[in-house]
């Protein structure tokens, strides 16, 4: 007997509502050079580098050494997870509110997560919410900016030199957000990006790591992409480590390579149009939308969202950004999901279960994950309304729109 499941959608398919009155980032702008390089990579027969040009491209843009793409942002810190060789039952603390792509690589490796809680009225983790995750088996951090605003990074660099611990950026919601002059991603060893079709820079299904780390670099390429195999004279390849096969494809690479030509202005849009939207939102009572730090200089926002003040009205978020879709807010809905700790159900199974590497050994301490574990994220959650249909398609007249909606919504449901 089979199982109906409502499978999870993603790229144009999770964005519902593209007919309303405010933009949708589908179908996707393209570069002007997309068919060029396209044409190019079927022209060559498959010989062009054109993923070469493309992570030089992207390097040269980040202002670092290399960049090694790949085909999504969860294969991305996959191959980091990989390459960076802790052992089994190691804790990496992250962020309690992100998406599944963060954690992927990171379980498969068999290292255990540490949700460490957010910041009230945030997103996203400060080193206040990581310090009480650190404990004698921890290795890393792995920090998100999520939908675009970067963690307060210098307090954290901080904590993980005073700890020994390396950081890395889940940077995918954040290509190109600025703090203090410093770009998401290129302030830990590592970062991770993605170019998934709903993405800023919308290429397909690809991302890319970043990182000044040359040894690192050769051997997020050797274990990430070719599959650990080494050349042995007189025999051939040779599999000395569990290798992957994260490559991004040509194609992919062509689009990633146009998109990124693009760019730079779409992102000061975005930037623009998301702190009008931000100062139009903080009029309404009751309605608190994302602060942007102090520090951001350019807030690369992928996704727009605010809070409810549940005491000031009488419907829940859902109920508020059901109303709001149906006046015409295209793809905005309620963030619970993005709670891992509640989210990632099979961990919360493995982990009382004691099933590796949650027995002891490897772990060192036993392991639990549910909603209650990161309370302020949770709280934080249940009265956050977000939408990915933000885009640099926006303009002040479609801001003063977004806010005249969740005015009226707001209005028809005060007590
Ligand atoms: C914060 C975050 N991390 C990781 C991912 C995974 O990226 P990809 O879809 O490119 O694998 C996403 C995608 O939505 C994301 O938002």
């Amino acid at each position: 007997m089979t199982t109906k499941r409502a499978h999870a959608k993603y790229g144009a398919d999770a964005v519902d509502g593209t007919s309303a009155s405010l933009p949708s980032p589908f179908p996707r702008t393209m570069g002007p050079n997309c068919t060029t390089y396209l044409q190019e990579v079927v022209d060559s027969g498959l010989t062009s580098d054109m993923v070469g040009r493309f992570e030089y491209a992207f390097a040269e843009a980040m202002g670092v050494r290399h960049c090694i793409a790949t085909p999504g942002c969860t294969p991305a810190l996959a191959i980091l997870a990989a390459a960076f060789d802790f052992d089994p039952g190691d804790e990496i603390i992250v962020s309690a509110i992100t998406d599944y792509g963060t954690m992927q690589g990171l379980l498969s490796e068999h290292y255990i997560p540490a949700f460490a809680d957010t910041i009230p009225g945030s997103v996203n983790v400060s080193a206040d919410t990581i310090a009480p995750c650190i404990t004698d088996r921890t290795r890393a951090i792995l920090v998100v900016h999520l939908t675009g605003i970067v963690c307060d990074m210098d307090p954290i660099l901080r904590l993980a030199d005073q700890h020994n611990l390396v950081v890395y950026e889940d940077a995918c919601q954040a290509v190109f957000s600025e703090y203090k002059g410093r770009y998401a991603g290129s302030m830990g060893v590592a970062g991770g990006f993605s170019f998934d079709s709903e993405k800023t820079m919308g290429s397909d299904v690809g991302g890319c790591v970043v990182t000044d780390d040359d040894e690192l670099a050769d051997r997020l390429r050797f274990v990430g992409q070719s599959r650990g195999g080494e050349m042995r004279p007189h025999f051939g390849r040779e599999h000395t480590v569990l290798g992957y096969a994260h490559r991004m494809t040509q194609s992919t690479a062509a689009i990633s390579l146009a998109q990124l030509e693009i760019l730079r202005p779409q992102v000061a849009q975005r930037d623009r149009m998301i702190r009008e939207i931000t100062r139009l939102l903080s009029e309404i009572p009751g309605i608190t939308p994302l602060p942007i730090p102090d520090y951001q200089d350019v807030y690369s926002c992928w996704m727009a969202g605010f809070s409810l003040d549940a005491s000031a009205f009488r419907c829940d978020a859902e109920s508020f950004s059901d109303q709001l879709s149906r006046k015409g807010v295209p793809g905005i809905g309620i963030g619970k999901y993005y709670l891992m700790p509640e989210g990632l159900t099979f961990l919360q199974e493995q982990a009382e279960r004691e099933i590796y590497p949650f027995s002891t050994p490897p772990a060192s301490r036993c392991h639990r994950y549910d909603a209650t574990t990161c309370p302020t994220a949770h709280a934080f959650l249940e009265s956050f309304i977000r939408w990915t249909s933000f885009c640099e398609k926006y303009e002040p007249g479609h801001c003063e729109l977004v806010a005249d909606i969740v005015r009226n919504v707001a209005d028809a449901n005060r007590v």
